[in-house]
């Protein structure tokens, strides 16, 4: 059965974006696939040099993924830590990745604007670390966002990599999966590109019904269309884009038509996206209290998680070694 990895950082609540761009995803291969998740706290050092407190911001990404409807039973959920041999690959992986193309990686090009006092090398090599979480699976198949893109391409060149330098055909090229066959980017409501944790802009699975409504009806939008099936301008756009994922075909046919003559309120549009947001997130949240309280339980799940991905990167790391001609 093909195989599939993929995890999230643990720096701060999941929101809609992680929500539509992975975690769905994550729920619906755990029946077609042999999956594993976890939750990359290694990642969040790039950003986070010294955590607040990394061991409860993991369980709450683990309550959160349960929640969301991940079957530990179906998918191991894992701590990224919790597996020491990563780092062993990452460390091989590394020495094939040349200084030139991790610079021209996007996301490293912003976050060293972002926080020019730490351009650290573990940033730097992130997609390295990325690509050692793949392939010590020999992962078929990756669920994630649009922002993914690139390190999803880095760690194809990884794996092309390193079967080219030994000659061998070990590692597949991780494919990226998308939940309806295309990548999403979930905006921010506030006009700024993508929801993210770093812009502020997120609405999280635990916000309540009340905070949905504040955030949705604040969302930035214009004076209204001005002439009949015009194109909708980028902030509209973005209310449409979350029409689409969460109401009912029939209800964005009937706000789409009402664009296109005319007369539509962008008040009634917000009102609709945000009844159907807090229909979707209420239970959600509500099995997220549930399983925060079960810290037992959690590390239970985590434990267990821990063993299967360590049997997985321990084969793989030990194959390496013999490829490369380590003693094993
Ligand atoms: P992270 O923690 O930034 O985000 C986790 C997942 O959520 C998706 N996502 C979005 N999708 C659509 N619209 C948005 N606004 C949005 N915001 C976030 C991301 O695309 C991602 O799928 N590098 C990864 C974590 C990681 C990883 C991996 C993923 C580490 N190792 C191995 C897959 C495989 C990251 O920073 O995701």
């Amino acid at each position: 059965m093909e195989k599939v990895v993929s995890g999230i950082r643990p720096t701060g609540n999941l929101h809609l974006g992680n929500y539509f761009g992975a975690v769905r995803s994550f729920v619906k291969m755990q029946d077609e696939y042999n999956c594993m998740f976890f939750i990359a706290d290694w990642h969040s050092l790039t950003t986070h040099p010294k955590p607040e407190n990394i061991q409860s911001s993991a369980r709450t990404i683990l309550a959160e993924y349960l929640a969301c409807g991940i079957d530990p039973e179906k998918a191991p959920i894992y701590v990224q830590s919790d597996v020491r041999e990563t780092i062993e690959l990452y460390l091989y992986l590394n020495m094939n990745m040349y200084l030139g193309e991790l610079e021209r990686v996007t996301t490293f090009k912003e976050k060293a604007r972002q926080q020019p006092d730490n351009v650290n090398a573990g940033l730097l090599t992130y997609p390295t670390l990325m690509a050692a979480d793949i392939l010590q699976h020999r992962a078929n198949k990756v669920p994630v966002g649009k922002d993914q893109e690139q390190n999803m391409e880095m760690a194809r060149k990884c794996a092309r990599r390193f079967n080219n330098i030994y000659g061998v055909e070990f590692f597949p090229e991780p494919e990226n999966f998308y939940f309806a066959d295309k990548a999403v980017k979930i905006p921010g409501l506030d006009g700024s590109g993508k929801m993210g944790k770093s812009t502020g802009n997120c609405i999280y699975l635990r916000d309540d019904d009340k905070t949905i409504r504040k955030k949705v009806m604040r969302a930035v939008t214009d004076n209204g269309p001005e002439a009949m099936n015009s194109p909708r301008p980028e902030v509209i756009e973005n209310l449409f884009t979350f029409l689409k994922i969460v109401s009912a075909p029939d209800v964005y046919s009937y706000f789409d038509e009402k664009w296109n003559d005319c007369t539509l309120r962008y008040g009634d549009l917000k009102k609709q996206i945000a009844e159907d947001l807090c229909a979707l997130v209420a239970p959600i949240r509500e099995r997220i209290e549930e399983y925060s309280a079960n810290t037992e339980l959690l590390d239970r799940i985590a434990a267990r998680g821990a063993e299967v991905a360590r049997a997985s990167a321990a084969a793989t790391v030990d194959e390496v070694r013999r490829i490369i001609g380590f003693r094993r």
